[in-house]
């Protein structure tokens, strides 16, 4: 049977666990990429967590927190089905009685891309994910790599906080037409679902671009320009897609995986392409990761 239930509910149900225990955070609204999270869990530990909460932390002023979906009587089945043990969904005021002092920031990882765009979105998702991790000691979390920066952040946070949790990151979920699954895709209308398209067709095609870069002995295969020559390629392959679309692009980058500075010179490792680009006022995030 599954419990649902907030801070003491949690305390007491993992104070009887013996056995290990997989969190799944997210803020609800669950669809198919959620599922897969949850699935993994249950294969990674004994027991799954799968915490509920829109945090309020991590949206900025005039961002979506009031419309943010929270269709909660539909994501418990979606939990049970999926064979999660707690939904840890607490009110507002349990995670927060007064507006929190302390925080947990995410430093200079924090600040560009979604960042750039969102001051302190980090730092709220870093703060929520440690409150998360203390209230539920977990052995395991899952994430999605769709948000591969806070991926990036989590881990960060996970080494330099010294947490004994093990990361598992779960590779994008698409829809059929190529789209990352998002809650945020309910927003779009068909038209803009169409121009939206236009983003894993970008990722497409700067990959294409590194494989026949390679494939050609060009840069990959030793040529003295190195990794910066492909890395141009791959951009511009990608940012021609989007050109050629209504997207507004808030950044297309090619960054090293660890440490999300723009890929330099004789680049050699895993890289990730980003891109976060609205479709009418929905703004998107996809990314692909790339190795050179
Ligand atoms: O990815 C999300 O849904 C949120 O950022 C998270 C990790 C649940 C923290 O609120």
């Amino acid at each position: 049977m599954i419990e649902i239930g907030g801070i003491p509910a949690l305390r007491q149900w993992r104070k009887e666990r013996a056995g290990t225990v997989a969190l799944v955070p997210t803020m609800g609204a669950l669809h198919s990429g959620h599922r897969a999270l949850m699935d993994r869990a249950r294969e990674l530990a004994d027991h799954v967590v799968v915490s509920i909460f829109v945090n309020p932390l991590q949206f900025g002023p005039g961002e979506d927190f009031t419309r943010y979906p929270r269709p909660f009587a539909e994501d418990i089945p979606m939990c049970a089905e999926a064979g999660a043990d707690f939904v840890f969904a607490p009110a507002f005021i349990e995670m927060y009685p007064a507006a929190p002092e302390v925080r947990v920031t995410a430093g200079r990882m924090g600040a560009v891309f979604e960042g750039a765009d969102r001051p302190g979105h980090f730092d709220g998702v870093l703060t929520v994910v440690t409150k998360l991790f203390t209230l539920s000691l977990p052995d395991v979390t899952v994430f999605g790599l769709k948000d591969i920066q806070q991926f990036t952040l989590v881990r960060r946070l996970i080494a330099d906080l010294d947490f004994d949790i093990e990361l598992v990151g779960l590779p994008v979920v698409r829809d059929r037409d190529g789209l990352a699954v998002s809650s945020r895709n309910d927003y779009l209308t068909p038209g803009e679902r169409i121009s939206a398209l236009a983003i894993p067709r970008a990722l497409d095609a700067g990959e294409a671009a590194l494989r026949e870069g390679a494939l050609g002995g060009g840069a990959l295969g030793g040529g003295a320009l190195g990794g910066s020559a492909l890395a141009d390629d791959v951009l511009a392959a990608a940012r021609a897609v989007v050109a050629d679309s209504e997207l507004r692009v808030h950044y297309l980058s090619l960054v090293d995986a660890s440490t999300l500075q723009p890929v330099r010179e004789h680049f050699r490792g895993d890289a990730l392409l980003l891109i976060a680009a609205s479709a009418g006022t929905t703004r998107l995030i996809d990314n692909r990761p790339l190795e050179f």
